[in-house]
């Protein structure tokens, strides 16, 4: 079985540790698991230096594609795993643990994750985020908020209104989400490594499940 994995480049960038407990976890498990790394920070700040020269949409769209490559690559020499930059549509995996990055401008990393999980046959995509998990109301903005466990596409759409600009920031992509509908794949939203492995076995998970 192979699981698809979106590494936001927030979890990245904010958890380093956890970052390498994932690897280690998913070393420990018997299925193939495709990563793709997103961003993070580092694009947005280089997205703002490209304004400055007035590049068009689509090119800054560019540069958050190859910076979530370099993160692709600097995951796959520190963790040994493959790397690929291929088409999310057509990827193949061919060992236990391969990295990629964004594909095409105006998409987002996990709308490779949804592409890579059709692919791939697999019926999740792991979310791992800074947050942990889907909140009812954005948790940068109140304090009020709860987690929740459950939470259907609907509910969904209506948490990530936003426009699709280079460097949004959505929990999860709804454009992805689509494509997950409608492919009957689930998303798991979590900060917590663990919850894979026990997401895998049926057991109760601490993130958020949108189905
Ligand atoms: P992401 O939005 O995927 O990275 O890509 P992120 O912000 O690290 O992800 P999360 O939210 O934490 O999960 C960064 C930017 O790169 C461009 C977009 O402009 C996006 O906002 N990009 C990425 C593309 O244009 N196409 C892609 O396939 C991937």
């Amino acid at each position: 079985m192979t699981a698809v994995i979106s590494l936001g480049g927030s979890f990245l960038f904010d958890k380093k540790e956890e970052t390498s407990s994932l690897f280690k976890e998913l070393k420990s498990i018997n299925d193939k698991f495709l990563i793709v790394t997103g961003g993070g920070p580092i694009a947005r700040e280089y997205i703002d230096f490209g304004k400055n020269f007035n590049l068009r949409e689509k090119d800054l769209h560019g540069i958050g594609i190859k910076c979530t490559h370099v993160n692709a690559w600097i995951m796959s020499k520190a963790f040994k795993t493959d790397y690929t930059a291929v088409d999310p549509r057509k990827i193949r995996i061919k060992n236990r643990i391969t990295l990629t990055g964004g594909y095409l401008p105006g998409w987002t990393t996990d709308t490779c994750a949804a592409y890579a999980a059709v692919s791939t046959r697999s019926k999740v995509i792991f979310n791992m985020s800074k947050e942990n998990g889907v909140y009812d109301k954005d948790p940068r903005k109140f304090r009020d908020v709860q987690l929740l466990k459950k939470v259907n596409f609907e509910r969904l759409y209506s948490l990530t209104k936003g426009k699709r600009v280079p460097g949004m920031n959505f929990i999860f992509d709804p454009l992805a989400a689509k494509i997950c509908k409608k492919n009957g794949i689930k998303i798991v939203v979590t900060s917590d490594v663990n919850d894979i492995k026990k997401y895998l076995k049926n057991q109760e998970i601490n993130g958020t499940v949108i189905e």
